[in-house]
């Protein structure tokens, strides 16, 4: 069996894509919000958490996975939370524009479009083409690369993440390296700014902070599993680091009470500074997730590594 990219139907009849490589691992992206649902290693273990409480039911996303927020991260006093594209339905994009390599090469692709239609625009008026690659490379790694062109005749501005749900053992297990030294802005004290005085980051309550300019490589270690997400991004200065823990659980519908301790939510995101594109600009941003042993890694993360050399 090769590398193969294959189009099903979900529940509510809407096109979900399979990515596979040729050793058993997978992944599944949804035309709901792009969203990826399903990451599985070439040993066929699930790598992204999702609830056993999630609601699959658009347009609202469902709960896990990877989703993308886009023209904003939070709420900014607009009801859209983390923006319109985590809620629409994309299309699939039979003749994306050229990468400056070919990025394509040995690995199983999926590429999706969104284009807001007259009803988006009502919420935010400008005009842009998101144009977002799913890849899944032989080695098992998953890359989701985002180009969103202004085809607007105005400039505009907007913040973005990948809002990434990893399944691990117990978050009490897992700690986070690469943020160590940074200034984060903490969501639950009206964004104050602190700075991480810790080793690594780890886990005793709830967090939801916004770390800021952070290296472009981030390693999420699960003590208890033994393995280790290694998170390789461009273009996305900043990591949110969420996990609701007990009391905030109790209050989200659509999320089991002691579900908290199976995830950890890691996003490559842009916000503290919006990207502004001018007319015709087009930005780029990019995540490589890779998942190893834990014993390979740290002194094997190279922080010169750049996606786009
Ligand atoms: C996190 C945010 O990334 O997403 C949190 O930092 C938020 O503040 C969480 O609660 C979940 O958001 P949502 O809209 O998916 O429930």
């Amino acid at each position: 069996m090769g590398h193969s990219v294959e189009v099903t139907k979900d529940w509510n009849g809407i096109d979900q894509v399979v990515l596979r490589n040729a050793r058993g691992a997978s992944a599944q992206v949804s035309l709901h919000g792009a969203q990826v649902t399903s990451w599985r290693s070439n040993q066929g273990e699930e790598l992204l958490f999702t609830s056993s409480k999630a609601i699959f039911k658009p347009p609202k996303e469902v709960r896990g996975g990877i989703s993308i927020c886009f023209p904003q991260f939070g709420n900014c006093g607009s009801p859209e939370q983390h923006g319109l594209a985590r809620n629409k339905i994309w299309t699939i994009d039979k003749s994306p524009p050229p990468f400056g390599s070919d990025d394509s090469y040995g690995k199983s692709v999926i590429d999706l479009l969104l284009v807001p239609s007259e009803e988006d625009k009502k919420y935010w008026l400008h005009s842009f083409e998101f144009r977002l690659r799913v890849s899944l490379a032989t080695n098992g790694n998953l890359t989701m690369t985002s180009r969103i062109r202004n085809v607007n005749g105005k400039p505009f501005s907007f913040s973005f993440a990948y809002h990434t749900y990893f399944s691990v053992s117990d978050i009490s297990e897992v700690r986070i390296e690469g943020l160590e030294t940074l200034d984060y802005l903490d969501s639950l004290c009206q964004k104050e700014r602190f700075t991480e005085q810790g080793d690594a980051v780890t886990f005793e309550s709830e967090v939801d902070r916004v770390y800021l300019s952070s290296p472009n490589i981030i390693a999420v270690l699960d003590h208890g599993r033994k393995r280790t997400f290694v998170m390789r991004k461009e273009g996305l200065p900043d990591v949110v680091v969420w996990n609701p823990w007990e009391k905030k659980s109790k209050s989200m519908m659509n999320f089991g009470v002691e579900e908290y301790k199976q995830m950890l939510c890691v996003d490559g995101a842009a916000i503290e500074k919006p990207i502004t594109l001018k007319a015709g600009e087009q930005w780029t941003g990019q995540l490589e997730f890779s998942v190893v042993p834990s014993s390979f890694c740290s002194e094997h993360l190279d922080p010169r590594w750049r996606p786009f050399e």
